[in-house]
């Protein structure tokens, strides 16, 4: 086991991370073991003052460096990296159950689609390890439900930051991933305009470390990571294609998964990772985000507050090409099914390994009033709607997909309707946030 002090003085998520370690007992004469000990303990407590320091200019150079640079972490328990149990919790977890499964290590696993197909993985017999920081970007209640939904089907959610080299090195070292499926992210278009470094910190930087950590595993993993339709921006060509241009981007959001895109593909270059992009096309359903549209419109419409609906140039509506959630999943699964092995190891490309993007979308966009009167009929309930015409705000006026590419590589199809999927969440957002007596709970 490689020495871990370091890790406990400098965690590089401030104030979250503690690294157990394991208790030595050197059994001693009395005299010396006294001198030593005292000698021993101005050490420590010279060691920590150094610490301290340091840790008080880092935290000074980040606060400096341009306001809340990430989310606040927050604190939920007193959380332990390392350790014969912390281990034997991920070797549990991580434990194939199948003829020839996978071994999935999950970024951002306590997030909508990562819980999903974290799920999804575990029931068909893979083994399966999430990554999460649980940061409050949005209700981190909800990422807490999702994680206790993991745990009772024995997934295991490590808290720690994908910016973590010694939290990733730790996990590398403790299960050989086949696969590594990387949802975690700094998510949303227009709080991008709020927080800019936030999605440095997730989308770029933290994306950065986890590809270091698979190109210098041995084996390496494959890698599929979420990009997004925003990459294609201003393009008014539709329905959208992979081939496509894509360096138009409308938001700081859709710059760095593009920034993604090409950065995935220098691994994949240099180091023979097999990579594979997804653009996902708007996702929605139960357990979903509370910062998307479809969302807050439920829980303002249910509420009797007012929405906002934008609407773009020449009063024309926005469209969404709105894809259901289990349809995520399949291309999800499908996408690491199919992904072909990299070629690498221990950082040295052996071969080309596949590089590949793929559109996951429903091909049938749908309008944001429409959209509302869905809600509208489900909730049995009247929007008050107030409709503000967009300016520049990083929302693009449509996304419409093109799937040939992921129906023939992939066989991906999708199959819920907007309608039919979206009954489906505002069915789960009433068991999950009012009680029996209509009462709102989990709020
Ligand atoms: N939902 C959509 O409509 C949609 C559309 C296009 C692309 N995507 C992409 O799909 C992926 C999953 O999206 P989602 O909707 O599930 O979002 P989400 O916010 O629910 O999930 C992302 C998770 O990653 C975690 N995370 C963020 N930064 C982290 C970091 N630095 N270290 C560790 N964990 C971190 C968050 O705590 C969160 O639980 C993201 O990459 C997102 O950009 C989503
Ligand atoms: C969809 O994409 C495929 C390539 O995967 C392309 O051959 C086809 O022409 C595209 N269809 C449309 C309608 O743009």
């Amino acid at each position: 086991m490689p020495p871990l002090e370091e890790e406990q003085l400098f965690p590089s998520t401030p104030g979250k991370i503690k690294i157990e370690r394991p208790a030595h007992h050197h059994p001693m004469n009395r005299g010396i073991h006294r001198c030593f000990a005292s000698t021993f303990t101005m050490f420590l407590w010279a060691l920590l003052l150094i610490a301290l320091t340091a840790s008080y200019l880092s935290i000074q150079s980040f606060v400096d460096s341009g306001g809340r640079y990430i989310h606040r972490p927050v604190p939920r328990h007193h959380v332990i990296i390392g350790g014969p149990h912390w281990e034997k919790q991920i070797r549990s977890s991580a434990q194939i159950h199948r003829p020839h499964g996978l071994s999935v290590l999950v970024t951002g696993a306590a997030g909508f689609v990562g819980s999903h197909v974290a799920l999804a993985l575990k029931k068909r017999g893979d083994g399966v390890v999430g990554v999460d920081n649980f940061n409050d970007y949005y209700d981190v209640s909800l990422k807490n439900a999702r994680r206790a939904l993991l745990e009772t089907n024995n997934v295991f959610i490590v808290e720690g930051d994908i910016n973590n080299v010694r939290v990733l090195a730790k996990l590398f070292d403790v299960v050989a991933f086949t696969h590594v499926l990387h949802l975690a992210a700094q998510a949303g278009v227009r709080y991008a305009m709020e927080n800019p470094h936030s999605y440095v910190h997730s989308n770029i930087a933290g994306l950065v470390t986890l590809l270091e950590q698979c190109k210098s595993a041995d084996p390496q993993p494959a890698v599929v990571w979420a990009s997004s339709s925003s990459v294609y921006g201003l393009n008014e060509k539709a329905p959208f294609s992979e081939s496509d241009r894509t360096d138009r981007p409308a938001s700081l959001y859709a710059a760095t998964k593009k920034a993604g895109e090409a950065i995935t593909h220098t691994y994949n270059h240099i180091y023979g990772l097999s990579v594979t992009g997804l653009r996902f096309f708007t996702v929605y359903g139960p357990w979903g985000r509370p910062d998307m549209a479809y969302f807050s419109f439920t829980k303002n419409i249910r509420n009797g507050k007012p929405i906002t609906i934008y609407r773009g140039k020449n009063r024309v509506d926005l469209a969404r090409d709105f894809t259901y959630i289990d349809d995520i999943v399949k291309g999800c699964v499908a996408a690491l099914d199919t992904s072909g092995k990299s070629t690498g190891s221990g950082g040295k490309k052996r071969g080309a390994a596949p590089y590949r993007i793929y559109n996951l979308g429903n091909t049938a966009p749908v309008t944001v009033p429409t959209m509302v009167s869905l809600l509208e009929k489900y909730l049995k309930k009247k929007a008050k709607k107030r409709v503000v015409t967009m300016l520049g705000n990083g929302d693009v006026p449509f996304t419409h997909a093109n799937i040939s590419l992921a129906r023939r590589e992939l066989g991906y199809k999708p199959e819920t309707d907007l309608a039919t999927g979206l009954k489906k969440f505002v069915d789960w957002y009433e068991s999950y946030y009012v009680d029996d007596h209509g009462m709102p709970v989990n709020y």
